[in-house]
């Protein structure tokens, strides 16, 4: 392993911060968190998820923050360097993870590019006449053409990894990040001030505390697990490019508060619009791809409105997929690899590994009776993300107990008032929480 003096570093705290929102705010936040809030009891499931983030969530993403910071390398590598011993498995099971998650997450992040051309080629004609859900069929299981935008996509994301920890990660998501607010808060003020708007502000936050059952919790421990990008490595190697003047507590906060803003704002966004045109609210999965072009077609100017919406989600992928890019290079790279070689190689052996995702939607190949792609989307979402929280809590909370303390306060420099609240989370909450879910979520 390679321990430089010249490890790239983030320019600045706000570019460090952006870059990180940027890894969490992805599909999980525009995609996924609105249709299961609609699924699991609205505002009832909107405050269970905040509570969680609030006391585990931020724990884990101080938590992974602080032993990037210290060891200065990437997930296995910080393992290696801190503890060694079994340790750095957990840092590989991460970089599996990365591996696991981008190999789909590319599949869908080609849709949005689809999705986004197609908004102006059709897609509004298609969406009045009732069609977007055979449209969206027919593209799914037309493997040449999602492997076709998945390579777009995969170019993309390697491209800003290629290009390095400042002038890439850090200069397009401070350009990204406010693209993605300014996007998201044009397409709240569109939707909210739809005649019938209040029907479905009602739906989506009128809390109904009897969906709140021991799985809709599990579902939102796991959803904010996804979606704040932990368990998995990419906080640390985030981290280790954190100088020893910021401030680690205050930088999570600011990360989980954005991330958990943007998902509820992307809420305000679709369930205005699918009430306000009497569309079917509670669809799962194909809210997104099949339901919003035909809200949109019945939009005026629906042609604008659905493609900044697709530009917004694949603004919000592209970001994630960086990072779960560069926590794989990383290793490599403190390896020895440069910088472009690991880009390179590593982006098209992921790419490689979501083709059977992208086809499997068409019918092959299936592992176990799943789909290639849930099967993918199953290891690591409810597998390994979970279990590697569980280590790196017990890592803080047992183990590197005294060097977390010195590390999150800058050698007590700065005060941190939760200090030891912090540290019992870590010990105790949050691995009997994770656990739970891990032990709930596991049904293949
Ligand atoms: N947080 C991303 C999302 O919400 O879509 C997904 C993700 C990115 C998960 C990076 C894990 C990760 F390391």
């Amino acid at each position: 392993m390679t321990q430089n003096a010249e490890r790239e570093q983030w320019g600045s705290k706000i570019g460090f911060i952006l870059a990180a929102a940027g890894s969490a705010v992805g599909l999980g936040n525009i995609w996924r968190f609105p249709y299961i809030t609609g699924q699991n009891g609205g505002a009832a499931f909107v405050l269970v998820y905040i509570a969680l983030v609030i006391v585990i969530g931020s724990s884990v993403m101080l938590a992974e923050m602080a032993i990037g910071r210290k060891a200065q390398l990437n997930a296995v590598g910080s393992f290696q360097k801190l503890a060694g011993g079994l340790w750095p498995v957990v840092g590989w099971m991460g970089i599996v993870s990365g591996f696991t998650i981008l190999s789909f997450y590319g599949v869908v992040g080609g849709w949005t590019i689809k999705y986004f051309f197609h908004s102006f080629t059709g897609l509004m004609a298609e969406g009045l006449a009732g069609k977007a859900g055979d449209v969206f069929g027919a593209f799914v299981s037309n493997p040449t053409l999602v492997v076709a935008y998945q390579a777009v996509f995969m170019l993309t994301t390697i491209w800003v990894v290629y290009k390095g920890v400042g002038e890439g990660i850090e200069k397009y998501c401070k350009f990204l990040m406010p693209a993605l607010f300014l996007i998201l808060f044009v397409l709240i003020a569109r939707s909210v001030t739809l005649e019938g708007a209040a029907k479905g502000l009602d739906f989506y936050l009128r809390p109904d505390f009897s969906k709140i059952t021991g799985t809709s919790i599990a579902t939102a421990l796991g959803q904010a697990f996804f979606s704040l990008s932990l368990g998995m490595g990419c906080m640390i190697t985030y981290g280790s490019y954190v100088d020893k003047q910021t401030t680690l507590p205050s930088s999570a906060v600011q990360v989980c508060v954005i991330d958990t803003l943007v998902a509820f704002l992307a809420g305000l966004v679709i369930f205005p619009a699918v009430f306000a045109f009497g569309v079917d609210a509670g669809a799962g999965p194909g809210l997104t791809f099949v339901t919003l072009p035909s809200v949109f077609a019945m939009m005026p100017g629906g042609m604008i409105w659905s493609a900044l919406f697709f530009l917004l989600l694949y603004i919000a992928a592209l970001t994630s997929a960086i990072s779960l890019l560069e926590v794989v290079s990383a290793y490599f790279i403190d390896r020895g690899w440069s910088r472009p070689k690991a880009a390179v190689i590593m982006g098209f052996l992921i790419f490689a590994l979501g083709v059977p995702c992208a086809t499997s939607l068409s019918g092959a190949p299936k592992v176990y009776g799943k789909d290639f792609f849930d099967a993918m989307d199953f290891l690591s979402s409810n597998v390994l993300l979970p279990l590697g929280g569980v280590f790196i809590s017990l890592f803080v909370g047992w183990f590197w107990t005294n060097d977390a303390r010195k590390e999150v306060t800058n050698e007590g420099a700065h005060g941190f008032t939760l200090l030891e609240v912090w540290i019992w989370i870590c010990r105790v909450v949050a691995p009997a929480a994770i656990l739970y879910i891990f032990y709930t979520g596991l049904k293949w």
